[in-house]
């Protein structure tokens, strides 16, 4: 895997975003659809206030692009404080010009009986508009990607997924307490990811030097999702100087 490390994660961001508009842009002059992977969490905060600035002050536009987020916690309504569809809304796609009928979040209200259409489906569209050409990813600390924890198989596909509970504790903050975090939620299958034609993950901070090192100088294992990444052929991990320290 290539590894780019910065001074730190703000001008780091600044250069994820730079690349997406390259990406985004490429494909407006060819008239063609835009389709990114995109992730939540703390990570892609930077990333995406950088984007709404494009957006705002340098005319970026996003008619073209068509977003895939990575998931969803189960059971979830959108208009929760917690919910993944109300971060994204708030911190970029409501602030910029994308369609609304052009974002897709996988959708937290299903009864446990859809799920399974419903994840069929999310990869159906997916496919139909030829795949991610971008995707975006955080780090969890156990190495998942999406919400693929330990474990995950290379070719997993989109489904429901139990949380680890190191993922449960890392999200406690959020929903005041252990007891009140979701025990699983729906994620984009680890097969869906390898497939994106072209992958950025972000990480921060001391907090993921471990997990950093693992991921990219350690074995390929599906006890570390994130370590499949060596596999891909067009896969960089952007570091600050902290979560790239126990790099060798
Ligand atoms: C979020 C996601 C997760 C996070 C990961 C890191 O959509 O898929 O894999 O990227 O848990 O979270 P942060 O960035 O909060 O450290």
């Amino acid at each position: 895997i290539n590894t780019v490390v910065f001074q730190n994660s703000t001008e780091a961001s600044k250069a994820v975003a730079q690349e997406i508009a390259a990406v985004i842009k490429s494909k407006q002059e060819k008239n063609e659809s835009c389709i990114l992977g995109l992730a939540t969490g703390s990570s892609p905060k930077g990333l995406y206030a950088e984007l709404v600035r494009l957006h705002k002050e340098e005319g970026l536009s996003f008619k073209n692009v068509i977003t895939f987020n990575l998931d969803e916690y189960y059971p979830m309504q959108p208009d929760s404080i917690n919910s993944y569809v109300r971060f994204m809304k708030e911190l970029l796609l409501d602030q910029v010009d994308i369609l609304p009928q052009n974002y897709h979040i996988p959708d937290g209200t299903l009864s446990k009986e859809e799920i399974a259409n419903y994840c069929a489906d999310y990869e159906a569209k997916i496919e139909a508009l030829g795949g991610i050409d971008l995707q975006i990813l955080g780090i969890g600390g156990n190495g998942h990607i999406g919400f693929n924890e330990s474990g995950s198989l290379q070719n997993s596909k989109t489904r429901l997924v139990a949380l680890d509970h190191i993922t449960r504790v890392a999200a406690s903050g959020d929903f005041s307490g252990l007891s009140n975090t979701p025990r699983t939620a729906i994620t984009l299958g680890v097969k869906k990811i390898m497939e994106a034609k072209q992958v950025i993950l972000m990480a921060w901070g001391e907090g993921k030097s471990n997990i950093i090192q693992k991921s990219v100088e350690g074995e390929v294992t599906n006890l570390i999702p994130a370590s499949f990444l060596q596999e891909h052929n067009n896969a960089v991990f952007i570091l600050d100087k902290e979560a790239s320290s126990k790099l060798t």
